[in-house]
Order: structure tokens, then sequence, then C-alpha cells
């Protein structure tokens, strides 16, 4: 395809993105996995939006502030929310079938933060509806080529604008020539020892646009979901999405005491499980949920194949590092101050999260902002900003301890970049940081996915480590002791 958009992951800022864009333009999707592995696809408790009459603009605007510490650019917040209801509106003539109430109208769900009943939400797997609508959908377009199984590795950029991407496939580096390269690789779960995120997601994409020469903002601010369990059989931390809170589950003690109102913001609702964890369990109490198999089937199933039911036992659970609140900084198009280069959902900060985001509002943001990019792209004229030839030539990081290495970043990332953190722990983790990336050889010769992932987690963890030693006072989620 000659000089396609490239569209560098497939959550739902990714496949949104290039379903529209596939209408005006060649697009190429690449992804790690198969398409539907994202962040995306494991999202439970819903999308953020003004749908019910009663519920205001106005109301969701002051909440998210209100989560985000006043932190958040309105510009920001104002556009995402108002735009809601159009990027709902889209994805059900996309075909995702949200939960309907009563004479059809849609269901509508409640988290932490939210002073009203507003996430359109199916059933506890909305992610997964979300991907399978998308890629059904992308698969039609005769425009996109999809690319499964591939990692990019590192973008080209020739005077100030994108001219391409290096990418690997089965050990083979190869490399796409483009002008338009969007950047939806979601977030950085897996710099951290517990998170809620999917294997894929290492900061790829922050790690390229920094190396490009992009700006980041607000890198300090590392959102914890605060209830996780840990001991599921699958071997992976799986979720309990807020919205079992949102429908009346408690959060107790060892003595089966409630110790926080369980809707305050994540935030929140983590430091104090975090606090009580030092002298004992934290549970999910949901025995007296009497309907939550039906409206949780896909809780219900993991925890029963982990040796737990919910109508008579307990759930433990931990808070896990969950999403980024900040990431490249973008305007309200997605672009970033690299001619060419863009990023869209969660490795993208437009700021609509300021401090600590409000739940259900990143798949939210994730389908505006995509939206916009379209929008700008079309009234754009694909330009060739710089000509570049098929060049598979790249210098690839290698190190030698790496999988001891790996599992060192995020014990660390966790005991010292965490929920609580301290100004000479922050110091502490620089400083290994900085000696991990100078023994970090660059060679032609070799390439590794791998290496790369971890070169990528190495700079990001530094940029989160950076962004929060500048700030030594508490704000949000970023939390000084
Ligand atoms: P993702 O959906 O994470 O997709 C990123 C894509 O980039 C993936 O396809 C990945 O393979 C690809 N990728 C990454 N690096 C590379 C690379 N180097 N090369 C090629 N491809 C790459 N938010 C809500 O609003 N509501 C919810 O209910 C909700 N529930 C959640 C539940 C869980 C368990 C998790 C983890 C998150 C949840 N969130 C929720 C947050 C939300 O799901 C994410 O922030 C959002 O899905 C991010 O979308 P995205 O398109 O930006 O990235
Ligand atoms: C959840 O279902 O608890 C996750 C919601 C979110 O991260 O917004």
């Amino acid at each position: 395809m000659e000089n396609p958009v490239v569209v560098i992951g497939s959550g739902i800022a990714g496949l949104n993105f290039a379903l529209k864009a596939a209408k005006f333009r060649k697009v190429v999707v690449l992804t790690k996995m198969e398409l539907k592995e994202s962040a995306t696809f494991y999202a439970q408790g819903g999308i953020a939006s003004v749908i019910n009459p009663e519920d205001s603009f106005e109301s969701h605007i002051k909440d998210t502030i209100k989560a985000g510490a006043n932190h958040n650019k309105i510009e920001a917040v104002e556009l995402i929310i108002n735009e809601g209801p159009k990027a709902v509106a889209d994805l059900i003539e996309y075909g995702v079938d949200f939960q309907r109430a009563e004479k059809g109208v849609l269901a509508l769900t409640r988290e932490g933060g939210h002073s009203a009943n507003r996430i359109v939400y199916v059933g506890d797997y909305t992610g997964k509806e979300v991907e399978k609508a998308l890629i059904a959908k992308l698969r039609e377009c005769k425009n996109v080529k999809i690319i499964e199984y591939t990692q990019a590795l590192d973008l080209k950029v020739a005077g100030n604008g994108v001219a391409g991407v290096w990418y690997e496939v089965e050990g083979k580096i190869c490399f796409i020539a483009s002008n338009e390269v969007v950047l939806a690789t979601g977030g950085i779960g897996q710099l951290y020892e517990h998170t809620t995120n999917p294997k894929v997601l290492t900061g790829d994409g922050i790690a390229m646009a920094l190396r490009a020469g992009a700006e980041t903002e607000d890198m300090e601010f590392v959102q914890f979901h605060p209830t996780v369990f840990m001991q599921s059989s699958s071997g992976n931390p799986f979720l309990i999405s807020e919205a079992v809170r949102g429908e009346g589950a408690y959060l107790v003690d060892l003595n089966e005491n409630r110790f926080v109102d369980e809707l305050f913001s994540r935030d929140i609702v983590a430091r104090a499980i975090f606090e009580k964890l030092k002298t004992g369990s934290v549970y999910l109490d949901c025995r007296h949920m009497k309907q939550f198999g039906l409206r949780f089937p896909t809780i219900e199933k993991e925890l029963q194949l982990s040796g737990l039911d919910v109508r008579k036992d307990l759930i433990p659970v931990v808070p896990a590092a969950h999403y980024l609140c900040g990431g490249i900084k973008t305007d309200l198009n997605g672009c970033t101050n690299v001619a060419g280069l863009y990023a869209i959902g969660e490795c993208a900060c437009t700021g609509l999260h300021g401090a600590n985001r409000l739940a259900s509002n990143s798949l939210l943001e994730g389908a505006v902002i995509s939206n916009k990019l379209a929008e700008f792209l079309q009234d754009k004229k694909a330009e060739v900003i710089v000509k570049t030839v098929a060049d598979e030539s790249l210098y690839s990081p290698v190190f030698e301890y790496i999988e001891a290495d790996i599992l060192s970043l995020q014990k660390l990332m966790l005991a010292k970049v965490g929920i609580v953190r301290s100004m000479e722990e922050l110091r502490e983790m620089q400083k290994y940081i900085v000696e991990q990336l100078k023994k970090v050889k660059m060679t032609k010769a070799v390439s590794s996915a791998a290496n790369w992932e971890y070169y990528n987690m190495l700079q990001v963890g530094l940029e989160i480590v950076k962004a929060a030693l500048k700030r030594d006072e508490s704000l949000g989620c970023h939390f000084i002791d």
C-alpha cells in the first residue's frame, strides 16, 4: 500500500479510528497478538455517557473534575463528555448490543465517583462486545490491511516528521514507509508486578514517541484499581469490576467490618485498602447480592473456577496498577508535537482525566478522540512530508538477563512507584533505571521483541519516576507519604 496511515494497536481507539479513516485513506493496522487482545477486550464496567434525560453534561463534567483533583483540562473534559452520546450511538450502529432496560431504553449502571447512573454496559463483558463489533466491521473494509502477531519496534523520523515504522514479524525486521502514524498502543500496566493489564501493554507507543521527540504529560498519575483478585485459576490477576460495588457490594476487613465508602473515587478507595492490607486481608462481600450471576456472569464463573462461591464466600482483593492517566501529550485531535505522529486512547494525554481518572471515562475518551482524529485527517490532504524508501536497518537493544531484569523492574515499580510513594524511594528508583539503561547495547545484528519491550518499559518507567519527582505534593493518584 502506498503511503498508508499506519495504526499501531487494536483496542477501541485504534479500531474505531481505522474504521472511520478507511472511508478516505488506506490504512494498515499493526497489532501485537490477535486483533482482539487489548485492555479494551477485558473492560467490564462500561462506557460513561450522559444518556438519561435526568442526568446532565454539567454533572458528568463536575464528577470528572472532582475525581481528577481539578488537574483536568476543561476543554478536553467538555469536548469528550459532550460528544459521548454520539460515540455511544456510533458503537450501537456498529453492532454493540448494550444492555436495555424497560421499554428498550439503555440500561445504566454506576461506579465510584459518579453522582448518577450513567454507564452503558453489556453484562460484565462490555469490552469483549465492543471489540467483537469493531473487528467484524473492520474485516469488511477493503482499504484496511491488518497485520497481527507483529510488534512495532521504533519510528523513523526525518526532519520534524514521521517517515515510517519498523516492526518485527517472526523474528524478521520489516519497515513500512508512512507520513501518518497513529499510536493506539494502550497503557503501561505491565511495568508493575500487580496489574489488571494484559501482557501486551508495556508502554511501547509512549517509548517510541519519546524517542521520536514527542512530549509527555501527567506521567506520574498511575491509577490503581482497588479490587483485583490475585488467586485466579488462570494465574493472571482478575479484575472485579467497580460496577460490583456500584450495584451494592461491600468492602470489608478481616472482622467483616466496612471501612470506606465503596463509591468514593478509586484513588481514595485504593489507598484505604492499601492501609488495611498492612494488618490483614480485605474482601469484597457480595453474599447479599441475590442476582449476582445474572448481572456479572464472567466474574461469577471466574470465581467459581477458582473455588469461590459469591453467595457464601468473601472475595479477597488487592489494588493493582490499572490505568495511566497521563501519556503522550496531544491536542483534542490526537496531534502530538511531531508532524504526522498522532496518539489516541490510553497512550495519549488529552487532559481529560487530570490526576485520577473517573471510572468508565477511558473507553469514552478512546472512542471520541479517535473520531476527532479521523475527522481531522479527512479535512487534511494526505501529504508526503518526507519521502522514504524501504529501510530495514535498525539498531536494536540487547540485554543479558532479560527475564530476571523485567521481574525486578516490576517488583520495584510496585514497591517504590506504587500507591504510596516517597521522594527517597523515587530517587532510588531513578538511579536503578538509569543504571539498567547504561547496560543496553544497541546492535544491528540482533532484534528481539522482548528486548524492545524491556527497553520501552525502562524508558517509560524513568519518565514516570521523573514526573513523580517533580511533584513533591500529593495530588490524585500520586500520593506522597
Ligand atoms: P488497548 O485497548 O489497551 O489496546 C492497545 C493495543 O495496542 C493492543 O491491541 C496491543 O496489542 C497493541 N500494542 C501495544 N504495543 C504494541 C506494539 N509495540 N506493536 C503493535 N501493537 C501494540 N475503561 C473504561 O472506560 N471502562 C471499563 O469498564 C474498563 N474496564 C477495564 C478493565 C480492565 C481489566 C482493564 C485492564 C482496563 C479497563 N478499562 C476500562 C480501561 C480501558 O479498557 C482502557 O484504558 C482502554 O481500553 C484503552 O484502549 P486503547 O485502545 O487505548 O488501548
Ligand atoms: C471496572 O469495571 O471496574 C473498570 C472500569 C474502569 O476502569 O473504568
